[in-house]
């Protein structure tokens, strides 16, 4: 397993749509390996596939209390069916928008359709926190980030600001 590097804003790979996986192979089950070496190193609670440079349809999450050590769950060909009501996700945050935190008006419920990384299909309803990591990782799967859902003010100070960050590099 290995630790992969997280691609940041505004790298234009974060842009790309991913694609569906078709088989689940040997180089899926090592994709989601890394990724799970990867969201604990960081550490974070979810990760999509293309934060790591890979254009599969894969995100992996943990929601589950830390103390309670790793419960990593992968996703493959996730689809977001229906989605009901709203909730305020208070300072959300991503590995690849980093030193930035913002509220974001997320779906109160979703229904989920994925395959599981052995390929069985699942369909689950969710809501809180979880639903919200969910929302979160299958929009970046989409090539949306959590700013494209800010007011455009705070957007563009956070352009400006890593923009500025990055000339510093
Ligand atoms: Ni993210």
């Amino acid at each position: 397993m290995t630790i992969r590097d997280i691609i940041t804003y505004p790298d234009p790979f974060l842009r790309e749509p991913t694609h569906k996986v078709e088989v689940i192979d040997d180089e899926i089950q090592r994709l989601i390996e890394d990724m799970s070496e990867t969201m604990y190193a960081e550490p974070g609670v979810g990760l999509a596939a293309n934060q790591v440079g890979s254009d599969h349809s894969v995100l992996l999450y943990d929601v589950s209390p830390r103390e309670e050590g790793p419960n990593p769950t992968a996703l493959i060909n996730p689809e977001i069916v229906e989605k009901e009501g709203s909730q305020l996700s208070e300072n959300e945050g991503c590995l690849s928008v980093p030193d930035f935190r913002a509220d974001v008006k997320r779906y109160a419920q979703i229904r989920v359709r994925a395959l599981d990384r052995n390929g069985e299909p699942l369909d689950f309803r969710t809501d809180g926190f979880e639903s919200i990591v969910l929302q979160h990782e299958i929009d970046h799967l989409r090539g949306i980030l959590f700013i494209d859902r800010i007011s455009a003010l705070k957007r563009q100070l956070y352009k400006r600001r890593r923009k500025k960050e990055l000339r510093q590099v």
